[in-house]
């Protein structure tokens, strides 16, 4: 019996052996779960006007280094490659995945539909399994993330009286009990500051992981460069009215809702993003906003992959911030 905080049994869970990630799992018809740039190519098509418009508003550097966290399958990268747009002979591509089944099927995907002119041209795309210990030769002007952060793992915690306790779960061999624990100091802290608003007794994530991740990408741009992450979530105190933990999800073959502490196979787990755990600082819309402000045309075209993308409801509510390193 193995006694791990919530976040280390959703590492093991996603990403250790036999892990969601490591046997399989993926976005996409084939796979687990849709996401924007599964739904056609209306979402490639904002990225790629973003880029644009802030590669002419960076004085059009070339390389322009575009660096994409969680890049799965490389379905973004592909969609954005392929767009005939203004920064394209300048663009490079670095995807950041950190599951190898997935970072090898998206490498073998660009490098197969990829045209490459001239026999010396080499693709602008490669790929890298950690942005925490990424070295690049060359500045980075842009870091986008499509729902990345909601699977990174989080802590779970709840406030009684002035003290936190926090959310371990003890692993056997065939299943998993949940028991509670103070915290150590840092969470404590972190939590009381987070959830200074949430009532006595009922459970938040602490999502230390997701901010440290955008802490790091924002280090990792230059001057003028920006940091654009796109996923669900809300703030920590609306998070916390959810019953049942209504803030953590599970995604099996297009289902929700499957229990994350069955043990029998494996499942996504992950988290809605509370935003105000993040960097300061931020522009913060809905997806639909975003998709419209870069790609009026959008709202014009009725094929379902960009009704879906576009509704309120669903893909279209979730929330794009974007970061500018001044
Ligand atoms: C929900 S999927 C999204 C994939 C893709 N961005 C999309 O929109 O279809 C999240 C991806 O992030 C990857 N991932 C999780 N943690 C990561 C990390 N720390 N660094 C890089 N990739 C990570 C997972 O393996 C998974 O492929």
């Amino acid at each position: 019996m193995a006694l791990l905080r919530f976040d280390q049994f959703q590492e093991q869970r996603l990403y250790g052996d036999g892990g969601f990630y490591m046997s399989g799992g993926a976005a996409g018809a084939g796979g687990d779960f849709f996401t924007a740039p599964e739904l056609g190519n209306e979402f490639a098509r904002a990225v790629g006007a973003a880029l644009d418009a802030r590669w002419n508003l960076l004085g059009r550097p070339c390389p322009f280094v575009v660096v994409e966290g969680g890049a799965g399958v490389g379905t973004l990268a592909l969609g954005c490659l392929q767009l005939p747009l203004d920064c394209r002979e300048c663009l490079r591509w670095v995807m950041v995945e950190v599951s190898e089944v997935q970072r090898e099927t998206a490498m073998q995907r660009l490098m197969g539909e990829l045209t490459v002119d001239g026999a010396d041209a080499i693709a602008p795309v490669a790929a890298i399994s950690d942005l925490g210990r990424a070295r690049f030769d060359h500045d980075v002007h842009f870091v986008v993330a499509n729902e990345l952060l909601d699977n990174l793992p989080v802590r779970i915690v709840r406030r009684v009286d002035d003290a936190v306790e926090e959310l371990f779960v003890e692993v056997g061999v065939s299943s998993a009990e949940t028991v509670w624990r103070a915290a150590d100091g840092g969470a404590t802290t972190r939590a009381l500051h987070h959830g200074g608003a949430v009532a006595d007794g009922v459970e938040f994530p602490l999502a230390d992981r997701m901010a440290l991740w955008v802490h790091q990408a924002i280090e990792l741009v230059g001057i003028g460069g920006e940091v654009t992450i796109m996923d669900y979530g809300a703030t920590t105190g609306e998070l916390a009215q959810r019953p049942n933990r209504g803030w953590l999800r599970t995604y099996d073959r297009h289902r929700r809702g499957s229990d994350p502490f069955d043990l029998d196979h494996p499942v996504d787990i992950t988290c809605d993003v509370p935003f105000d755990q993040l960097h300061r600082g931020a522009t913060c819309m809905t997806q639909r906003e975003w998709v419209l402000t870069h790609r009026p045309q959008a709202s014009d075209r009725n094929d379902p992959g960009t009704v879906a993308l576009l509704d309120q409801n669903g893909v279209g509510g979730f929330t794009v911030a974007t970061w500018v390193r001044r």
